[in-house]
């Protein structure tokens, strides 16, 4: 079907089922376009917690869909491909966080929103690469802090803090993929441009950044700022909002290697199947999401 008869389609299926569509600024440009909001982690959950529509249609992965299940427990919450997973969420898990917790039984746990419901629900206070730094300051000084599962995150905000904590050994296999090299390289190529780096990259690259942000904080900071030509180091689907936001500005990919295969399992024919059929569907066992809610919350309530 040509993309405007399935955008067409969308629509009609949006209204008939009172749905809203939220779309995470990695997804494919097709699917940011029809959306109703584009965003990064932080300002979907907002979005996901405040809407009154009655379906939630999640264009992102698995653990922001289910993000939004655990702040929204009246809505039908659905996501284009059931399969969206992320692999960083993969790298601990609720049995490992237990085992880590029952060794450090007076430490606060800090979980990047990368990860699962059973992790959240085990978890203190969560956090966006958005508010890290802020989630992380606001706790007292002394407190004994475990960061999950994000090592080049927390490694961030340890650094930004000047503040100990213990890292899980978890990443993201696309933001890894850039190297400081690929920096040389690029600065080489385009003289004044300013690199733009998401806090997941490796620690070696995001020490050489001119500025260190969220996908939200990459697109304002280069709306805001006045250098017209900019690299930017993370995942490749957010130069879509750049370019369309900035059309005088010029924007560099560090590398397109950049691309995360989960977040493009999702396409606008999915889009129209998920409100056709109400599936796949994003749950969240009850007793898990009650658990996982108090972090979430403590989370939203910082700035
Ligand atoms: P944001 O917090 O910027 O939305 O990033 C989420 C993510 O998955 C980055 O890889
Ligand atoms: Fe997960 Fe990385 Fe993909 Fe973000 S870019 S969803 S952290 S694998």
């Amino acid at each position: 079907m040509p993309n405007s008869q399935l955008l067409a389609r969308l629509d009609e299926l949006k209204k008939q089922r009172n749905a809203v569509i939220l779309a995470h600024s990695y997804q494919i440009p097709e699917i940011q376009d029809a959306a109703d909001y584009v965003g990064d982690s932080l300002g979907l959950s907002r979005l996901a917690a405040d809407t009154d529509a009655d379906v939630i249609l999640f264009c992102g992965v698995h653990f922001m869909a289910e993000t939004a299940a655990i702040l929204s427990p009246g809505k039908t919450v659905l996501i284009p491909d059931g399969n969206a997973g992320c692999p960083m969420a993969n790298m601990v898990t609720a049995r490992q966080l237990r085992e880590w917790r029952d060794k450090n039984p007076d430490a606060t746990v800090v979980t990047y929103v990368n990860s699962s419901a059973a992790v959240k629900a085990l978890s203190d206070i969560c956090c966006t690469s958005a508010n890290a730094v802020e989630v992380v300051a606001s706790l007292p000084r002394e407190d004994k802090l475990l960061f999950v599962p994000d090592r080049n995150l927390g490694h961030w905000v340890k650094t930004r803090l000047n503040r100990e904590m213990e890292l899980w050994n978890g990443f993201c296999p696309t933001h890894e993929r850039m190297l400081p090299e690929m920096a040389v390289e690029a600065r080489a190529k385009y003289p004044g441009a300013l690199l733009v780096a998401h806090p997941e990259c490796r620690p070696s690259l995001v020490e050489m950044a001119d500025h260190v942000a969220s996908t939200t904080g990459i697109v304002k900071f280069c709306h805001d700022n006045p250098a017209k030509e900019f690299i930017i180091a993370t995942e490749i689907g957010v130069l879509h909002p750049l370019r369309k936001a900035n059309p005088e500005k010029t924007f560099h990919p560090l590398t397109v290697v950049a691309d995360c295969p989960n977040m493009k399992l999702n396409s606008l024919e999915k889009m129209v199947w998920a409100l056709e059929d109400m599936e796949p569907r994003v749950t969240v066992p009850a007793d898990i999401a009650e658990k996982a809610l108090r972090p979430i919350q403590r989370m939203l309530e910082i700035g």
